[in-house]
C-alpha cells in the first residue's frame, strides 16, 4: 500500500499551524505599521538612538547594524521595542528586505491577506521562494506571533537549508521540534544564537522578540553562514566611479588582494551635468526608474574563473548607481561571494548592499562597508583582512572533495553507513537484466570496478546476480567482502510471511550474507518485517537494513517502531524529480540516500541526456551527459546505480571522479527540477 506522500515543507507547515495560536487583532498593530516605511533614505542612514536600547544591551550592536542597513527599522522616531514579538508577517517584510525587495509578479493567494497591505510583497515573495509558507487551509497567518524555533527555521529557509552541525550545546535540546533540529543545529554552529540561550535553554516555543530576532539576523550576515561560497578561484575587484573618489580604494583592494581590475564604464560616459544631483540630470533621472539599466562598455573576460568578487560604487541617493544593476544582471554569480563597497558624501551603506543581494541572490554576499572619499591604504586593508573569505583550495582537492556532503568519500569511493559497514557510492541497479544479460551485466560492472550491485525480489533475478558475483569473485580474484549487494523484500506476501521471504532472497543470491536488505515499499506489515530483518542482523546473515520509496511522513511514523535505525534510503533522483525537501530531512537522520532511475527511468531517459543545460555542462568538461547527472547527485550526497547492460555504458556510468561540477553548474541542474515522477512509487 502506497502511502500518502507528504513533503518536507508541508509536514512543516502543518506543525507550524498546531503550535501557533491565531492573533486576534484585526488591525495592525503600530509595530507592524513600523515595517511600511521604505528602507530609510539616504541621508537618515545613520544610526538613531532608540530611548529603549541600553548602549549596553546586548542587542544594541544587532539592532544598529539592522537599521543602517534598511532591514529593520524603530517602531517610532525613538523606539524599537526590542521586546516587542514579531508576526509572520512582519518577518516576511524583514527577510524581504534583506533579499533586496525584488519585484513581485502577484499578490499574495491567501484568505487572510490583501493585495494592498503592508505586507503583500514580502508575503508574496517569502511564499513564492518557500522562505514561510502558507498553512494548509489556504491561510498565511500574518498577525501569528513566531516562536523562536519557527523564527531559526524561516532564516535557515532563507540561508537555502544549508548542512547543519552535529549537535546543539542547549539544555532544552529535547524539546526542539523535530521539524526544526537541522535549522536550531545549524544556527547553533554558526553562532546564530548567541545571546539567546541563557543559562543554555534556549525554549524553542517561546515567541521570538524584535531584539532577539535582530541579533539572529546581524550574527546570521556576518557570519560564513550563508550560501556554500566557491573556493579556489580568482578574486576580482570590479567598480565604477563616476568622479574618481571610489577608483583608489578599488585600486587599493585589488593590489592587496593580488586581484584583478575591472573598472565599469559606461557606454555613454556622465557628463559634469549628468552627475549634478538634485538637477533632475541624468543620474538623478536614472535613480528614480528602479528599471533603469545603462549600458556598460566591455564586459569581464572569463567570470566564471573568479570565485570573490569585490564591487565597489559610489552611493547615488542612498542606493548603487543603476550601473551595477546592469553589471550584477550580466552575468551568473551563483557560488561566488560578493564583497559590496562604496563611497559618499556622507550616507552610510545603507540599503544599498543588500538591495544589490536581489539581482544575485544565488550569491554569498558579506556584509557591505562605506569608506570616505580619502580613505588610506591601511584602512583597507585592515578591512579586507578582517573578511570571512572563503579559503583556496587546490584543484585536485576540488575534483576528489567537491563535497563532503553525507559523508561522501570521492578517493575511497565510499561512504560509511550508521552500521559500521562501508558502502561504495556508485553502482549498478539491475532491474529488468535478466538471464544471460544480467549476469554479464553484472560481471562486466565488477570489471570495471563497480563494486555496488542493487537487486530485488521483485526483478526476479537474484539468482543471476548471485552466480555472476561469484563467477567474478574467481575469475577476478574478488574477496566476497569486496563487494556490496543489496535486495529488497517486496509488500504483500513476502512482508507478511518475511522470514521466508528474507531466507529466500538469501538462499537465491546464495553469497553467504547480504550487505544491505530493504523494504521495498510501505506495507501493512513493513514493521513486522523489518524486524524480521533485524533478527537476520543479529545473526549476520544481514549485515546492513534500509528502506526503498520512503519519504518524510512515512519515516517520521517508521522509525520510532523499530530497533535498528535503517542505514539507508532508496527513492527516485534524478534531475526532473529532485526531492530537495527529503534530501536533507534523510540525510539529516544520518541516513545515506540512493537514487534509482538516476537517468530518469524508462521512456525518459533520451530527454534527460538531452537537455540543453546537461549537455552543455558535459560539453563543457569533455564527459557525457550521464556522467554529469551521475555526479551530481555525488555531489549532492546520493549514491547512484545506473542501471545499463552496455558495457561501454557500465564502464563510463563509474568513471565520475576525474571532474567536479562548479557550484554554478549545480546550481544549473537543480534548477531543471520539475517534480515530474517517472514512476507510480
Ligand atoms: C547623482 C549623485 C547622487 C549622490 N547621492 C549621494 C547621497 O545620497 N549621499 C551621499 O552621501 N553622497 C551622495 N553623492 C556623492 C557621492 O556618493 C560621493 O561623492 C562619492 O564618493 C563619489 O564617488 P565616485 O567619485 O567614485 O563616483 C551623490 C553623487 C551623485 C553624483
Amino acid at each position: 500500500m502506497k502511502k500518502r506522500f507528504l513533503s518536507f515543507t508541508m509536514a512543516v507547515c502543518m506543525l507550524c499551524l498546531l503550535a501557533l495560536t491565531s492573533c486576534s487583532a484585526a488591525e495592525v498593530p503600530a509595530s507592524d505599521r513600523s515595517l511600511e516605511a521604505k528602507p530609510l533614505a539616504a541621508d537618515a542612514t545613520q544610526t538613531a538612538s532608540f530611548s529603549d536600547v541600553p548602549a549596553g544591551a546586548w542587542y544594541a550592536d544587532a539592532i544598529a547594524y539592522c537599521q543602517q542597513h534598511g532591514i529593520m527599522s524603530g517602531t517610532s522616531t525613538t523606539t524599537f521595542e526590542p521586546e516587542g514579538t514579531l508576526t509572520r508577517a512582519m518577518l516576511a517584510a524583514v527577510l524581504y528586505r534583506m533579499s533586496g525587495s525584488p519585484t513581485v509578479s502577484a499578490p499574495p493567494a491567501f484568505t487572510d491577506t490583501t493585495a494592498d497591505a503592508w505586507y503583500s510583497d514580502a508575503v508574496s515573495w517569502a511564499a513564492g521562494n518557500s522562505v514561510i509558507s502558507g498553512y494548509g487551509g489556504g491561510t498565511f497567518g500574518v498577525n501569528d506571533p513566531t516562536t523562536r524555533e519557527q523564527a531559526v527555521t524561516i532564516l535557515w529557509r532563507y540561508a537555502g537549508n544549508p548542512e547543519s552541525g552535529t549537535a546543539v550545546d542547549v539544555s532544552d535540546a529535547a524539546s526542539v521540534s523535530t521539524w526544526a533540529q537541522a535549522a536550531v543545529r545549524w544556527a547553533d554552529a554558526n553562532g546564530i544564537l548567541e545571546g539567546m540561550t541563557e543559562n543554555r535553554q534556549f525554549a524553542p516555543k517561546t515567541n521570538i522578540k524584535r531584539g532577539e530576532i535582530a541579533s539572529m539576523l546581524y550574527r546570521y550576515l556576518n557570519s560564513s553562514s550563508q550560501p556554500e561560497p566557491a573556493a579556489g578561484g580568482k578574486t576580482l575587484v570590479a567598480y565604477f566611479s563616476a568622479t574618481n573618489t571610489t577608483r583608489p580604494l578599488a585600486e587599493y583592494a585589488a593590489d592587496i588582494l593580488d586581484a584583478d581590475l575591472y573598472e565599469i564604464v559606461p557606454e555613454v560616459p556622465y557628463t559634469d551635468a549628468d552627475l549634478a544631483y538634485y538637477t533632475g540630470g541624468r543620474a538623478d533621472q536614472e535613480q528614480n526608474d528602479s528599471t533603469a539599466r545603462p549600458a556598460i562598455s566591455g564586459s569581464v573576460e572569463n567570470m566564471a574563473d573568479y570565485d570573490v568578487i569585490f564591487l565597489g560604487y559610489p552611493i547615488w541617493h542612498g542606493q548603487a548607481p543603476r550601473i551595477i544593476s546592469t553589471f550584477l544582471e550580466s552575468y551568473d554569480f551563483t557560488g561566488k561571494t560578493i564583497i559590496p563597497f562604496c563611497t559618499s558624501h556622507s550616507s552610510g551603506i545603507g540599503s544599498s548592499d543588500t538591495n544589490l543581494h536581489a539581482l544575485a541572490s544565488g550569491a554569498n554576499w558579506l556584509a557591505g562597508r562605506r569608506f570616505a572619499g580619502g580613505t588610506t591604504r591601511s584602512t583597507v586593508e585592515d578591512w579586507i583582512n578582517k573578511l570571512a573569505l572563503p579559503q583556496p583550495e587546490t584543484a585536485v582537492d576540488a575534483v576528489t572533495s567537491a563535497t563532503s556532503k553525507a559523508g561522501f568519500n570521492f578517493e575511497t569511493k565510499s561512504v560509511t553507513l550508521n552500521s559500521g559497514y562501508e558502502m561504495p557510492i556508485n553502482g549498478l541497479g539491475t532491474y529488468s537484466l535478466h538471464g544471460e544479460t544480467c549476469v554479464n551485466s553484472v560481471k562486466s560492472a565488477l570489471a570495471s570496478g563497480v563494486r555496488l550491485i542493487d537487486t530485488a525480489s521483485a526483478y526476479g533475478n537474484e539468482e543471476e546476480v548471485g552466480q555472476a558475483v561469484r563467477e567474478a569473485m574467481a575469475e577476478l580474484g574478488l574477496q566476497r567482502e569486496e563487494i556490496f549487494v543489496i535486495t529488497k523484500i517486496y509488500p504483500g506476501s513476502e512482508m507478511a510471511n518475511p522470514e521466508q521471504a528474507i531466507q529466500a532472497c538469501l538462499d537465491r543470491l546464495d553469497l553467504g550474507y547480504v550487505d544491505m536488505m530493504l523494504l521495498h515499499h510501505p506495507d501493512r506489515n513493513d514493521v513486522k518485517a523489518y524486524r524480521a530483518m533485524e533478527k537476520f542482523v543479529e545473526d549476520g546473515r544481514i549485515r546492513s537494513l534500509g528502506l526503498s520509496n520512503w519519504y518524510v511522513e512515512e519515516l517520521e511514523e517508521f522509525l520510532p517502531q523499530v530497533n535498528i535505525t535503517p542505514a539507508l534510503v532508496q527513492n527516485e533522483i534524478h534531475p526532473y524529480y529532485q526531492e530537495n525537501d527529503v534530501i536533507p530531512y534523510i540525510q539529516d537522520l544520518g541516513l545515506v540516500v540512493q537514487g534509482w532511475y538516476p537517468l530518469g527511468g524508462r521512456g525518459h531517459t533520451a530527454e534527460l541526456l538531452g537537455d540543453g543545460v546537461i549537455s552543455g555542462i558535459a560539453r563543457a568538461h569533455g564527459v557525457s551527459s550521464a556522467q554529469v547527472i551521475l555526479r551530481w547527485n555525488l555531489q549532492k550526497g546520493v549514491v547512484v546505480i545506473p542501471g545499463s547492460s552496455n558495457p561501454d555504458h557500465i564502464k563510463e556510468n563509474t568513471d565520475l571522479y576525474g571532474f567536479a561540477l562548479t557550484d554554478a553548474e549545480m546550481a544549473q541542474i537543480n534548477a531543471l527540477d520539475r517534480n515530474e515522477k517517472h514512476d507510480w512509487y
